[in-house]
C-alpha cells in the first residue's frame, strides 16, 4: 500500500529543495502533504491525523503530536539536533525517530564566522575593531559542524582548540583541532568560543559564569547550538561583570534574557532575527533528500541506519 509522508515545516525549505523532497518521495510513488510555513499547532495536529512517515525541521513533535498521528511509523528531522521530538514517547507509541546529521554542518559553520566577522568589527559600527587571525578559537564538541568551523578557522590563520566528551584526541586532531583534555581548558584558552553542544539533560544550562569568566580578554561567544546549554542567569551576571565579553547567538536567548541584553549591552551582544544557521538552499537540499531519501529506505528495504529513539 502506498505511503503518506508529510512535509511539515515552520519555517520553510527553500523551494528548490521542497521541490527535490517532493520529487524523491513521488518516485517512490508515495503520497506528499505538504505544510508549509504553519502558524497553527491546530494545522499540525491535524495534517499528520492519517501520515505513516514525517518530515521536520525544529518542528516540535510532543505527545499531542504523536497521539493525533495515528499511522505513524517515522519521523525524520531533517537536520541535526533532534531535542524537538519527544524521542521517550514515540518509541513508546512504536514511532521510530531520525535525523539527517552532517547534511547542513557547513551552512552552520559559515555562519559561526559571519557572526564571528560581525562582532570583530564591532557590529559594524565604523569603529575600529580586530581581527580573527592570530586569535584562538576554541570548538566546544567537535562534531560535523565543529569539524566545518575547524577547516574554515584554519583560512584565518586562527589556533584552533576542541574539547568533546566523548571523542579521542585523535579523532579531534584529525577534526583539524588541537584537542584539550576539558572545558575548563577550551575557555580559559580561547578568545573565541564556538558552540555545538546538544540540549541533552547534561549539557542543559552546563555554559555559565565559571566558564565564560576563565575566558582571555575580549572573549566572544558564538551559540549556533541551542539556548539551553546557557546558563542565562549566569549570562547577564558574566555581561554585567565584563565589559569586554560578547555573545552572538542563531538561537535566541529566552525572552526576559534577550530583552535585557538588547537593552543593555546592544553593542556587545547580536542575535539572528529567526535560527538561520541552516538556512540555506545548499543545506535544504541536502538535509530535505536525505530525509525523504531515509524514509523511502525505511520503508522499501527496513534501512534502520540513521534512528536515534531505537
Ligand atoms: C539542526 O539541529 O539541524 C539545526 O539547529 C538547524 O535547525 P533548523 O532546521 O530548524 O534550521
Amino acid at each position: 500500500m502506498t505511503k503518506k509522508v508529510l512535509l511539515a515545516t515552520e519555517k520553510p525549505f527553500a523551494p528548490a529543495a521542497r521541490d527535490k523532497v517532493v520529487a524523491v518521495l513521488k518516485e517512490a510513488r508515495y503520497e506528499v502533504v505538504l505544510l508549509e510555513s504553519y502558524t497553527d499547532k491546530a494545522q499540525l495536529l491535524d495534517a499528520v491525523k492519517d501520515v505513516d512517515a514525517m518530515i521536520i525541521r525544529s518542528d516540535k513533535v510532543d505527545p499531542a503530536v504523536l497521539d493525533a498521528a495515528k499511522n505513524l511509523k517515522l519521523v525524520v528531522r531533517a537536520g541535526a539536533g533532534y531535542d524537538n521530538i519527544d524521542c521517550a514517547y514515540a518509541k513508546q507509541k512504536g514511532v521510530f525517530a531520525m535525523n539527517t546529521p552532517g547534511q547542513n554542518s557547513n551552512a552552520v559553520a559559515e555562519l559561526v564566522f559571519g557572526m564571528m566577522l560581525m562582532m570583530a568589527r564591532g557590529r559594524f559600527s565604523g569603529k575600529s575593531g580586530t581581527e580573527l587571525k592570530g586569535k584562538t578559537i576554541g570548538i566546544h564538541a567537535v562534531g560535523n559542524v565543529g569539524r566545518c568551523v575547524a577547516r574554515i578557522a584554519k583560512g584565518f590563520d586562527m589556533t584552533v582548540l576542541g574539547y568533546h566528551p566523548r571523542r579521542t584526541a585523535e579523532v579531534i586532531r584529525a577534526a583539524g583541532a588541537e584537542p584539550v583534555d576539558s572545558a575548563e581548558t577550551l575557555y580559559a584558552k580561547s578568545e573565541y568560543i564556538s558552540l555545538h553542544v546538544p540540549a541533552t539533560p547534561e549539557n542543559k544550562q552546563s555554559i555559565g559564569k565559571a566558564l565564560l569568566m576563565s575566558m582571555p580578554k575580549n572573549a566572544c561567544v558564538i551559540n549556533t547550538a541551542r539556548k539551553e546549554v546557557i546558563h542565562e542567569p549566569e549570562l547577564l551576571e558574566v555581561f554585567e561583570a565584563r565589559p569586554d565579553f560578547r555573545y552572538a547567538t542563531d538561537v535566541e536567548p529566552s525572552a526576559e534574557v534577550a530583552k535585557v541584553l538588547q537593552e543593555k549591552y546592544a553593542d556587545r551582544f547580536f542575535m539572528t532575527p529567526k535560527k538561520m544557521g541552516a538556512q540555506t538552499s545548499e543545506a535544504n537540499v541536502n538535509a530535505g533528500i536525505a530525509a525523504a531519501e531515509q524514509i523511502v529506505a525505511f520503508f522499501e528495504k527496513n534501512d534502520r541506519q540513521f534512528i536515534v529513539n531505537a
